[in-house]
């Protein structure tokens, strides 16, 4: 069972960026949980961020046959990205939505997430640990945990 954890813009900024809504780990330390986490479920997953819109749509395209799920937080794309959306749809991959903060309780432009109407769910406001519980959601779709 292979997974890719997709990290969209400004999520390379994490521990500098506004540590109030989205905490103080970096990107390096989540990554680090997230392998740990997998390695316990016996799942592999690849970890990437990519602050380029286009980079984000290649990935989704090239884990068609490849990877079992993709965990996407694909930051401030999530409220714009027809072309994130169509990459799913086009990948045929389960995709689960996520994000550090609760996207629902901030402002309005962020209630709107095209990456909703194609995600099989989506993870939001638990900070950090949402890597982990979207590992375990990811694991649950292919009967792993
Ligand atoms: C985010 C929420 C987005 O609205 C924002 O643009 C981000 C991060 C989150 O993880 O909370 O860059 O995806």
């Amino acid at each position: 069972s292979s997974l890719l954890i997709l990290n969209g813009p400004n999520l390379n900024m994490l521990g500098v960026r506004q540590p109030e809504i989205y905490g103080s780990l970096r990107l390096e330390d989540i990554k680090a949980s997230c392998n740990a986490h997998a390695e316990k479920l016996g799942i592999s997953c690849e970890f990437e961020q990519s602050n380029d819109e286009g980079t984000l749509v290649t990935r989704i395209q090239e884990a068609r046959g490849v990877h079992d799920a993709i965990i996407l937080n694909a930051g401030a794309y999530t409220h714009t990205s027809i072309a994130l959306m169509d990459a799913i749809i086009a990948a045929e991959v389960p995709t689960i939505e996520l994000h550090l903060s609760n996207i629902h309780a901030r402002e309005e432009f962020r209630h709107r997430s095209y990456i909703a109407r194609v995600a099989v769910g989506q993870i939001c406001g638990f900070g950090a640990k949402g890597y982990l519980l979207a590992i375990d959601a990811a694991a649950g779709l292919s009967g792993k945990a």
